[in-house]
């Protein structure tokens, strides 16, 4: 690749202002000072200021949302992509959630860059496990475990009752559910179907990576390995 086109691909600056990065001696390939923004190079061989080009062969991070901020780049308020560095949001192929929280609701949360990662986390098809635990205000029915066991709840408005999901009573208003598909708003429209509504929601896990294992804070991101999901 084009200097210049890395340069704006990773969301430095324009390709028309890359001349003046290379020039001013902010770009080296291989430790050497780049000579010209045509010059051809691998993005993991390029430093600029001195620093490696984040996530050249794809953007994999795990964020812990914090509540009070949407999954989403066009609302008002508060984002989870100001959690992030700003440069991200330039990169060529544009920084997405991988699915949604509500705003209301914290926890595990992936963003990527990657088309394919996303699609293939996201497709009906794929069903990969998504666990959530939950505080309602009024206690959790035993009969629960058994609705949302059977594939038969059918939520209102829709036409297609939900997958088989796996409820786990851990006290009177608490509960852990795993779901294998993601529609919108499920755990608090479940919950609410069987008498006991959502207080408090946070996700604990998708698929093998699990929230508690990578200790982050409200607001904090790690880099994740994507093959963990193949
Ligand atoms: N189910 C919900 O109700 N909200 C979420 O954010 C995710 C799942």
């Amino acid at each position: 690749m084009r200097l210049d086109a890395i340069l704006s691909r990773y969301g430095y600056c324009s390709r028309r202002e890359a001349a003046q990065w290379v020039k001013r001696g902010r770009v080296t390939v291989k430790g050497t000072a780049a000579k010209s923004p045509s010059a051809k190079a691998e993005p993991a061989d390029v430093l600029v200021d001195g620093k490696p080009i984040p996530f050249p062969d794809g953007l994999y991070v795990a964020m812990n949302k914090p509540l009070g901020c949407t999954c989403s780049h066009r609302e008002e308020g508060a984002l989870v992509y100001d959690f992030l560095p700003e440069q991200w949001m330039n990169r060529g192929d544009g920084v997405s959630t991988v699915g949604r929280l509500d705003k209301e609701t914290s926890g595990l949360l992936l963003l990527t860059d990657d088309g394919t990662f996303l699609h293939s986390l996201t497709s009906p098809k794929r069903h990969v496990p998504k666990v959530y635990e939950f505080e309602c205000s009024a206690p959790i029915p035993e009969e629960a475990v058994k609705i949302f066991a059977s594939g038969e709840l059918l939520l209102h408005g829709e036409t297609t009752p939900c997958l088989p999901a796996e409820l786990l009573i851990t006290g009177e208003k608490t509960g852990r559910l795993t779901l294998h598909e993601g529609r919108y708003h499920q755990v608090r429209r479940m919950m609410a179907a069987v008498g006991a509504p959502v207080l408090v929601l946070t996700r604990v896990a998708i698929g093998p990576l699990r929230l508690a294992a990578l200790n982050l804070a409200p607001g904090e991101w790690c880099a994740i390995d994507p093959t963990l999901f193949s």
